[in-house]
């Protein structure tokens, strides 16, 4: 079992919607017994809430359902738990390498590293913009995630159970 965790500031706009995209292709993959998905906030201030209707809304636009997921903050057990903790931007990453313990900081990885389309040094916060940053990050985890999985896939010869 390969574990990923997606993070961002306050897991209601860009790691929720990473974590439904990037089930969405695992699932189509046939790798859901592979690997295992969550996404988590470096703040907590949202514990508990849903994503933020916008988000909700320009994933659902693509068909992706964001409604089940909740809020919750990091905790120095998810540097144990996933072998992949994957930063939005440029702070979630510092902040994570400030609480990871040292023999754990190179699971710390930047999401953006495994894009293809976008030149770019991070998937940007949407939080305080305009609808088209969502669609905009939207479009940003979609490459990511198509990206993160080929390379897992690689990287761990991962493949469906024979059935
Ligand atoms: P996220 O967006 O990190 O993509 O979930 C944000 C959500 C909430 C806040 C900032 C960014 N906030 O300041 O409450």
């Amino acid at each position: 079992m390969v574990r990923v965790l997606f993070v961002c500031l306050g897991n209601i706009c860009r790691s929720p919607t990473a974590e439904a995209v990037f089930s969405e292709r695992v699932e189509r993959a046939g790798l859901s017994e592979s690997i295992e998905i969550d996404s988590a906030g470096t703040y907590g201030y949202h514990a508990d809430e849903p994503p933020d209707a916008r988000a909700r809304q320009a994933a659902g636009v693509r068909g992706y359902d964001l409604s089940p997921l909740r809020a919750r903050q990091v905790r120095v057990g998810d540097f144990e738990r996933f072998d992949y903790v994957v930063a939005m931007d440029l702070g979630n990453r510092a902040d994570l390498r400030r609480l990871s313990p040292d023999d754990r900081r190179d699971r710390v990885r930047m999401f953006v590293e495994f894009g293809n389309r976008f030149d770019v040094d991070e998937v940007p916060d949407p939080y305080s913009g305009t609808r088209g940053g969502f669609d905009y990050v939207l479009d940003l985890i979609e490459d990511c995630s198509d990206g993160l999985l080929a390379f897992l896939v690689s990287e761990h010869g991962l493949a469906p159970p024979e059935r």
